[in-house]
């Protein structure tokens, strides 16, 4: 059996990001243009990113539920769906979002080239809804002033806590991924007593140690997201959140993005921060802080998008058609024998 590429999905987190979130336009060849597209994709962050080398360009595409089943039909990851909807203490909406590009690099101008190139592929197929250009703010802090991403899993943790293993071996080496976009009061914010901010995020704002148990309140953010298994182990995401802003709006925010092999694991800490765990015990985050997006992706491995033809996914057969690609486009395919032929990989499931 061959083993499987998988996205950059645990890239190190990097000083730029650009977030692009589109809808796949009906008709017009939208959907050929995109999977042909898929196909070149590794082609052209190698262009891109050999101009510097040291730039450490990377780039992961996600594919939302419903662009899924336009593009490649069945079989579809086991647990793709659409972003669902949190009614809670408060709110988080669901947004479209077909398609998602997570460029990172060192430099903002690699990121900045990387999304100019992929849009002109794109043109006239894809739609952004949403285009957030994502900065490093100090010492890894976001506009709130707190270190973020520091309890994020490394090395084969990291993997483990991002790459589908066992479990679905149609989809092996790929990752869910969830985005929102988070805005922030900061003049409500920012009167706020440190102290208190510390009890609402856990740790010490300028030295980001964390809360000692007997200090940290139930409700704080890192208390409601560290979540476990029935055996008691920890459930990691990988985080690769950023800063955005624009002064002249009045606009601060953070473009939280949470890579996992499972959505079910963000999902739960979703439901802590905006149900609260017991009920009603929520994150105090939240009233400083308002998610205006959110949609959730997955990103199947290089592997699979290498071997993307304008017609379908690798190794795919035709299926009858489909009511919502009239005219032109090709019917979506299947895969002959139901795999992607790929072998083991390293993570236990
Ligand atoms: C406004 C948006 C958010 C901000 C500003 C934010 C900020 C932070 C900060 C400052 C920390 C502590 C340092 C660290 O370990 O990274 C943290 C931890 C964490 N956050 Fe968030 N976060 C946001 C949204 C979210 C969301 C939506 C999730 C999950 C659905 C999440 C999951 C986590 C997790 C898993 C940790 C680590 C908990 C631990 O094990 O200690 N965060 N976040």
């Amino acid at each position: 059996m061959e083993s499987v590429e998988s996205q950059a999905v645990a890239a190190k987190l990097s000083r730029s990001a650009i977030f692009l979130v589109g809808t796949v336009n009906e008709g017009g060849g939208a959907v050929q243009t995109v999977r042909a597209f898929c196909g070149d994709l590794s082609g052209i962050i190698r262009a891109v990113g050999f101009r510097d080398l040291d730039g450490d360009l990377s780039c992961v595409m996600g594919f939302g539920a419903a662009a899924w089943g336009r593009l490649f039909g069945t079989p579809a990851p086991k647990e793709l769906h659409p972003f669902r909807e949190i009614n809670g203490v408060h709110h988080a909406p669901s947004t479209p979002g077909d398609v998602l590009f997570h460029i990172r690099a060192r430099r903002p101008d690699l990121c900045f080239e990387l999304a100019t190139q992929i849009m002109l592929r794109l043109d006239g197929a894809v739609t952004v809804v949403d285009e957030t250009h994502g900065f490093k703010f100090f010492d890894d802090r976001d506009v709130l002033g707190f270190v973020d991403g520091t309890e994020n899993p490394t090395g084969q943790a990291c993997v483990d806590a991002v790459l589908i293993g066992k479990e679905d071996p149609d989809f092996a080496g790929g990752s869910y991924v969830i985005v929102q976009k988070y805005l922030h009061d900061m003049k409500a914010w920012n009167d706020v007593p440190v102290e208190r901010q510390e009890n609402i995020i856990g740790r010490k704002k300028l030295s980001d140690i964390e809360l000692l148990d007997g200090v940290k309140p139930s409700y704080a953010h890192n208390a409601l997201t560290s979540i476990n298994d029935e055996n008691g182990n920890a459930l990691d995401i990988l985080r690769d959140n950023m800063p955005f802003g624009t002064v002249g709006k009045g606009e601060y925010g953070t473009y939280f993005i949470g890579y996992a092999r499972s959505p079910s694991r963000t999902e739960l800490m979703l439901d802590n921060m905006f149900l609260g765990d017991p009920p009603g015990n929520y994150d105090r985050l939240l009233d400083f802080s308002t998610p205006v997006t959110g949609s959730l992706f997955f990103c199947p491995t290089v592997t699979f998008l290498d071997g993307v033809t304008s017609e379908g996914a690798p190794a795919a057969e035709p299926e009858p058609a489909s009511s919502e690609t009239p005219g032109p486009e090709p019917t979506p395919p299947r895969r002959s024998d139901g795999t992607l032929n790929i072998g083991p990989l390293k993570q236990e499931a």
